[in-house]
């Protein structure tokens, strides 16, 4: 532009002698530099405007280089960053996998172990009712039990050898007395008397020691309801023993009773026994 205003001013040099037609020509080209000049003034100012755009744009692009170097660094951090925890993540997975399969097999246990918990839950409530139904009749059999009579006894005839033969019938009074469990026999006149209603087992042993007839009668209250009897050849002992299981009524006697002309032994060594029991009170 100051190229070609420099051309001008050369021109308007070179024209310099003064015609009217000059002077015509002069004045136009001063009005044409009038308007360069002018036209230099806005080009001037647009240049320095867009000079000052430039910078701005400048300082901008080196502001968003500086930005753009910026975020490089962090998507490479943040890519590293995404290829660990892609790395972190496949492992998490695997074990994960592997957690499952233990919750699984975990899972399934306890599912059995429910099963099997609530079986022993049923066979407990089962057998606590058990235990409770067992534990009130044992105390109902307790109870029967200590309520239940105790007869038991058990004696031997004397210490003092041969008892008979005598006249007359008599009762046999065995006078050792080693058990009288609830006192039923009475040893000063050898009855046994039943306290109670009920099944009563009663034996005794007779012993003969001398040559000829050996045995007792049994006698429930007056009534005999037994004889029993042995001849002895010899001089040696000889025993028989016998038993009854007899059902009696409270007050009920039994006794034996040696027959005239018989005779049997006994002493220390206790040849000749009374006893009994009851079985069950009815
Ligand atoms: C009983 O019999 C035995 C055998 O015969 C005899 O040795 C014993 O002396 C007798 N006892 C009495 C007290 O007679
Ligand atoms: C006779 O019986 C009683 C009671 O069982 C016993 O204490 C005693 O020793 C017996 N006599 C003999 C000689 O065995």
């Amino acid at each position: 532009m100051r190229v070609v205003l420099g051309l001008l001013l050369l021109l308007l040099g070179l024209c310099g002698s003064g015609t009217q037609g000059e002077e015509r020509g002069l004045g136009e080209l001063k009005s044409r530099i009038d308007q360069l000049e002018r036209e230099d003034a806005v080009q001037a100012t647009e240049l320095r405007s867009l000079e000052t755009r430039l910078t701005a744009t400048e300082s901008k692009t080196s502001d968003l280089e500086k930005e753009n170097a910026d975020l490089q660094t962090r998507l490479s951090s943040t890519e590293s960053r995404i290829d660990q925890l892609e790395r972190e993540n496949a492992v998490q997975a695997t074990e994960l996998r592997s957690l499952e399969t233990r919750l699984t097999a975990t899972e399934s246990k306890t599912s059995d172990l429910e099963k099997k918990n609530a079986d022993l839950q049923t066979r407990l409530s089962s057998t606590e009712t058990e235990l409770l139904v067992s534990k009130s009749r044992i105390e109902q059999l307790e109870r029967e039990n200590a309520e239940k009579p105790k007869v038991a006894f058990y004696t031997a005839l004397t210490d003092t050898g041969y008892v008979g033969p005598h006249n007359t019938d008599t009762t046999l009074k065995y006078s050792k007395v080693f058990t009288n469990i609830g006192n039923a026999y009475n040893p000063a006149t050898g009855f046994f008397t039943a306290p109670v209603k009920g099944v009563y087992y009663l034996q005794f042993t007779v012993c003969g020691n001398h040559t000829g007839l050996m045995g007792v009668f049994v006698f429930k209250n007056n009534q005999k309801i037994m004889f029993n009897v042995e001849w002895k050849e010899d001089k040696l002992y000889k025993y028989f023993t016998k038993s009854v299981v007899l059902e009696l009524i409270a007050g009920d006697t039994i006794h034996l009773v040696l027959p005239s002309t018989y005779s049997v032994y006994d002493d220390v060594d206790n040849h000749s026994t009374f006893s009994g029991s009851l079985l069950f009170p009815l």
